[in-house]
């Protein structure tokens, strides 16, 4: 197996039915935080880690996506021509020239352990990361970094993590673990979405993943789980018989903006770090409280 994670795939068929009317004609994940889509700031975390194979499992109405990362010829001709040197540079910079965008259309909405499952053909026998764009995380190094450090020490798929509220338990993947260092956990169990009651901790599962390739030998066994969705949770809890699971409490704050909630948070806190803005917004923020 290849020691070195250069591929990450961003599965980004999902409906955004929380975000309707919306993500109506729009794919969800090009909702802007500030002045940037979420996939992009998902892509910028990544190519911080040192991945160069951006992988995104889309579906239907999602070809704004592609269009983000491609070449806007006729939107880099017209800055060019009217001398905005500084927008055309920002356009120019979305993808470093290094990294190669690949797209796979997930023709049917299985679940997210059937969109990383899509990815196979592309990651082959790699170990490899998953982000999910909704899960906006602001992280010095950025997290992905920060998990590519602990893959590269202990060689087994790594989880990001963090504590929630017990009665937020059933909005995630839970583990039980038990504490290796500061901030590193061995997995012995991992749940889709368990109800308060009866999950095992209240340690759940961000949208960060660094996964050995056996998963996908376990995604194609797995049959329908929480939600009928084929869940990646599930293949982990699989995997997890054959290899050892870490769970990593990432350095950083996440906005959950698969949320109305999380999404604002995200707008307010990258609107007060945001150079142009944050004085004006402070401002506006402290006259409006
Ligand atoms: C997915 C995963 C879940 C994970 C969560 C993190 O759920 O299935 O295990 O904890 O992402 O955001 P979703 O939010 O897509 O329902």
């Amino acid at each position: 197996m290849k020691t070195k994670i250069t591929k990450a795939v961003f599965p980004v068929a999902g409906l955004g039915s929380r975000f309707l009317p919306a993500t109506k004609a729009t794919a969800k994940e090009m909702l802007p935080v500030v002045d940037k889509p979420l996939i992009q700031y998902a892509v910028e975390e990544a190519v911080a880690a040192g991945i160069t194979d951006m992988v995104f499992i889309t579906g239907r109405h999602k070809r704004a996506i592609e269009d983000h990362f491609d070449k806007a010829y006729e939107l880099e001709a017209t800055l060019e021509a009217s001398g905005k040197r500084e927008l055309l540079r920002i356009v120019q910079q979305v993808v470093p020239k290094h990294v190669n965008c690949i797209y796979i259309r997930q023709a049917e909405p299985l679940g997210l352990g059937h969109a990383v499952l899509c990815a196979q053909p592309v990651i082959q026998d790699e170990p490899f990361a998953v982000l999910l764009a909704d899960d906006l995380i602001d992280g010095e190094p950025p997290v992905m970094r920060q998990m590519v450090d602990v893959f590269t020490q202990h060689q087994c798929s790594v989880l990001g993590v963090q504590d929630v509220p017990r009665a937020h338990t059933k909005q995630y993947g839970i583990v039980a673990s038990s504490p290796l260092s500061l901030n590193l956990e061995k997995v012995s169990s991992i749940v889709e979405k368990p109800h308060p009651n009866v999950a095992p901790s209240t340690l759940a599962v961000v949208g960060r993943y660094i996964l050995t390739p056996r998963i996908f030998h376990h995604l194609q066994q797995v049959q329908a789980g929480a939600g009928g969705e084929i869940q990646l949770t599930d293949g982990i809890a699989a995997l997890m018989s054959e290899e050892p699971l870490l769970a990593y409490r990432y350095r950083g704050i996440r906005y959950d903006c698969g949320s109305k909630l999380g999404y604002l948070k995200a707008q307010v806190a990258y609107g007060l770090k945001h150079e142009e803005l944050r004085d004006e917004f402070a401002a506006y923020l402290q006259m409006v409280s």
